[in-house]
């Protein structure tokens, strides 16, 4: 079986003998290789040139025997795209040239054309798939409109008092019609993905905890919803959450079709109590990589045991490796599951 029959078997919540493994977000920059990169081309500058940004892609491939490769890009090429843009500080965070606030503001938003703007992450998608071959998955990915918009308002990351939030509160049809500029560029963008050859997305709603819990259907999920329903039918979205897992059912009504789990959460608890026709991701803390390998392997484990004998589960951390992460201690985790019988 190859990984990318493996990874679409758990998709499809069929029995296996172990769950497939992929790692999520900024994987890059834990390794040499892409830190080597890193020196002479810019974050923006390799996220836009197709070449160089499915080099990094492979990069992980290239040392793990990793089942998928998530597409080398960032969240924030939509606002860029729809003419908000943005930089990576040295110093940690994110950048966005302006805060957007004013309905003027949100007027000038360029929705139209964002996948032909966004053409370059098309090309990476189509020459990641040529250089992998068809033995491994390829992930596409986006970020949900609230998350988007979080960063898009705020100016950069979004801080205590979240500048989306007043938004909602107070301009509700502004902040719809923001949330309906992003669904449509979201929709958009995802599509391309998709015909570039992505096996599957993942949204990223990494700002959901912004969001009282009793708003989070009107602020996020029903946007995300739009999204998925618009998208080829059964087309498999993974929907990462962060900090909602307690909205389970309201999470699965949205259509998507693999619930990712940040490691706040009893995975295996969590996969009783949602439909067996769903899948599940997650959920190893990324402060596990920082510290030693038996350790790893020991948490690695721990982890494979308690979701042992559960079909449509997919390993993976409960968040982005952090540049801590240690390469024998990655390396560690994925021989652990790829030898788990
Ligand atoms: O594994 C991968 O490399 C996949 C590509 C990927 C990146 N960002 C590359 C990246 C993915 C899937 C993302 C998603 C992303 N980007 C999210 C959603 C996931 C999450 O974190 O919840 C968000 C919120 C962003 C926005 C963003 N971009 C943040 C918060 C940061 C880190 C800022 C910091 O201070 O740490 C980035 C930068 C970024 N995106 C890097 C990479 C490899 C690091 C750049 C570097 O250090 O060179």
């Amino acid at each position: 079986m190859t990984s990318r029959e493996r990874f679409l078997a758990a998709l499809a919540c069929q029995p296996l003998d172990r769950p497939p493994v992929w790692l999520m977000r900024q994987a890059g920059r834990y390794l040499p290789e892409y830190r080597a990169m890193k020196e002479k081309h810019s974050f923006v500058e390799m996220v836009r040139t197709p070449e160089l940004a499915t080099e990094v892609t492979l990069q992980p491939l290239r040392r793990f025997p990793l089942d998928a490769a998530i597409i080398f890009s960032d969240i924030l090429v939509i606002p860029e795209a729809l003419g908000q843009p943005y930089r990576f500080k040295e110093t940690g965070g994110i950048e966005m040239e302006y805060a957007l606030r004013s309905s003027e503001q949100i007027s000038r938003l360029r929705s139209k054309g964002v996948h032909q703007r966004l053409d370059y992450v098309a090309q990476a998608l189509a020459r990641t798939r040529s250089e992998l071959g068809n033995a491994t998955a390829l992930l596409g990915f986006c970020g949900t409109p609230w998350t988007l918009g979080s960063y898009m308002t705020q100016g950069g990351s979004p801080t205590e008092s979240p500048a989306i939030l007043e938004l909602f509160q107070k301009d509700r049809p502004l902040f719809n019609q923001l949330m309906g500029i992003l669904t449509s560029a979201c929709i958009d963008y995802l599509k391309m993905q998709i015909d570039a050859g992505a096996d599957a997305v993942q949204l990223f709603d990494s700002w959901a905890s912004l969001s009282p819990d009793k708003d989070y259907g009107e602020a996020s999920l029903r946007w995300v919803q739009e999204i998925i329903e618009a998208l080829p039918s059964s087309f498999p979205v993974i929907l990462f959450a962060k900090g909602k897992a307690h909205q389970r059912k309201a999470l699965v009504q949205t259509g998507a079709r693999v619930i990712s789990y940040d490691w706040s959460v009893n995975l295996a608890q969590e996969r009783k109590l949602v439909p067996a026709s769903i899948a599940v991701q997650g959920n190893l803390d990324p402060e596990v990589l920082t510290m030693d390998q038996e350790t790893t392997q020991m948490r690695t484990l721990e982890l494979l045991e308690s979701m042992r004998g559960h079909a449509g589960y997919i390993f993976n951390l409960g968040h982005g490796l952090t540049p801590k992460a240690k390469v024998e201690n990655v390396q560690t985790l994925v021989e652990t599951v790829c030898n788990f019988k």
